[in-house]
């Protein structure tokens, strides 16, 4: 089966050209001016206008994940069908150790999640939550699972927390072994005794998740952990990057020449505190952690997505229902009906990412296109070891393609996507430029927003190898 992608243009993280695209069963077969290599039985797909770059990837979700006394409301298949609607095509999901279980049995879990469900591309970062000896001793064979990434936590205080001395033992076993870590950085102890004074004044409100959760309390375990890679000399990646004075400790760092990395993550980009304030329990739909910060922070992230200081953007996919009382649901955010401390924490993001990324940056002149495909695509794939299977289109790479309009407006809205969750954090948000076409090694799934794909076609990447630090 052949099709060929005739007369767009393609962008990539380090150049923009004018070429047809020659996609042979999964894999990009050829490129250039190919109207001559044309065969009779060829599917020629008119691309004039339209952009052509790698799909997606989503370095960072939670599919069909239990957390905060209930789940994520999306699992493998709307999870992916969702994505793929919004020109993601791989994306990398956290398996989570369980206590008292082995780190391989939390990616067999994962694994099992995903079998018979998947549509787009996926692969597994393995989350620690029970990190004893045992544990750290099964590092070594993580790569063996296809999985070369650990994410260990300095927040969730009695859940998924660990101590100083764990955190440098995990970073410092994971670098010798070629395994990249991955950081959640907040200061859990903090939060916990912050959040125990809150409580007991009564204070209750949405708004008091912002105050437990501040941007100094996140700053600060950032830098700790800016500190760590400088004690260890391991690589290390900060996933969901909130805090502008955080990303100063990660500017520190780079500027040192240390091996660490940020992510940050598309609701980000667009909303402030100011979203968890306002709105009395509407403001639940926006608590996730760390949450948004100020207007101030939400600047220096732009800034650092167009200096380098930010590699990736990402989306913590992680949805609740708003309303999980509604026949045929479960429990939602309304579990925190009495205190922002019992509201489960996550946002849903998997399918907006692209086209939000596009709208902040590069409609507004922050990034451009190319600057655009490296972040939402192409850095994902080199650090993560995907690269150059994924994140790129060149000749021998799978044929992950989407076909851009960047003229096609579009209004989001949880009345038409496709997350499987009842509200949409950019409600309303106009976004100019558009997936019309999307592709996952050859195969069309979405087309002009008609659903083309299939339960059972995604596949498990293995990663054995940890990529390369940026
Ligand atoms: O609020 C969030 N971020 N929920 C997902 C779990 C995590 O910490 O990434
Ligand atoms: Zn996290
Ligand atoms: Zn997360």
């Amino acid at each position: 089966m052949r099709t060929i992608i005739q007369g767009g243009t393609i962008v990539g993280a380090g150049d923009t050209v004018a070429a047809d695209v020659l996609v042979e069963d999964e894999k990009i077969a050829a490129i250039g001016k190919l109207s001559g290599r044309r065969r009779l039985d060829d599917k020629v797909i008119d691309a004039r206008g339209l952009l052509v770059m790698p799909g997606g990837i989503d370095p960072h979700t939670h599919l069909d994940m239990p957390f905060g006394g209930t789940r994520s409301t999306d699992d493998f298949f709307t999870g992916h069908k969702a994505a793929a609607f919004g020109g993601t095509t791989t994306h990398i999901d956290f398996a989570i150790q369980r206590k008292g279980e082995s780190l391989i049995d939390g990616i067999r879990t994962w694994k099992a999640k995903a079998e018979g469900k998947a549509v787009i591309d996926y692969s597994f970062h393995i989350s620690v939550a029970d990190p004893t000896d045992e544990t750290i001793a099964e590092i070594p064979r993580l790569n063996r699972e296809g999985v070369s990434s650990i994410k260990v936590f300095l927040a969730y205080k009695n859940v998924f927390q660990m101590d100083d001395t764990t955190f440098l033992k995990i970073l410092g076993v994971a670098g010798e072994v070629g395994i990249l870590t991955l950081v959640h950085a907040e200061n859990g102890d903090a939060v916990a005794l912050i959040s125990e004074k809150l409580l007991a004044e009564g204070k209750n409100d949405m708004k008091y998740h912002n105050v437990a959760h501040s941007a100094v309390i996140e700053a600060e375990a950032m830098s700790r952990a800016v500190d760590f890679v400088e004690i260890t000399g391991s690589p290390l990646y900060i996933v969901h990057v909130a805090s502008g004075q955080g990303l100063q400790a990660v500017r520190r760092g780079r500027l040192k020449g240390l091996p660490v990395m940020a992510e940050t993550c598309s609701q980000y980009l667009t909303l402030t505190d100011k979203a968890i304030e306002t709105g009395g329990f509407e403001g639940a739909k926006y608590i996730c952690s760390p949450p948004p910060k100020t207007a101030w922070d939400q600047s220096i992230i732009h800034e650092c997505l167009a200096d380098g200081t930010i590699q990736t953007v990402a989306t913590d996919h992680c949805p609740f229902w708003f309303d999980g009382t509604k026949k045929g649901r479960f429990a939602g955010k309304e579990l925190g009906r009495s205190s922002w401390a019992k509201v489960p924490n996550g946002v849903p993001g998997i399918e907006d990412r692209f086209t939000v990324l596009w709208h902040v940056g590069v409609n507004s002149g922050l990034i451009g296109p190319e600057r655009f495909v490296a972040l939402a695509s192409t850095n994902a794939a080199k650090i993560f070891g995907l690269y150059p299977r994924k994140g790129t289109i060149s000749v021998g790479s799978d044929a992950d393609i989407v076909l851009f309009d960047p003229n096609k407006k579009h209004k989001i809205s949880a009345g038409t996507h496709h997350m499987n969750v009842d509200y949409n954090v950019y409600e309303g948000l106009e976004v100019k430029g558009w997936p019309v076409q999307v592709f996952v090694r050859g195969r069309l799934l979405v087309e002009d927003g008609e659903w083309l794909g299939e339960a059972g076609f995604g596949k498990f990447i293995s990663r054995t190898e940890m990529g390369r630090v940026l």
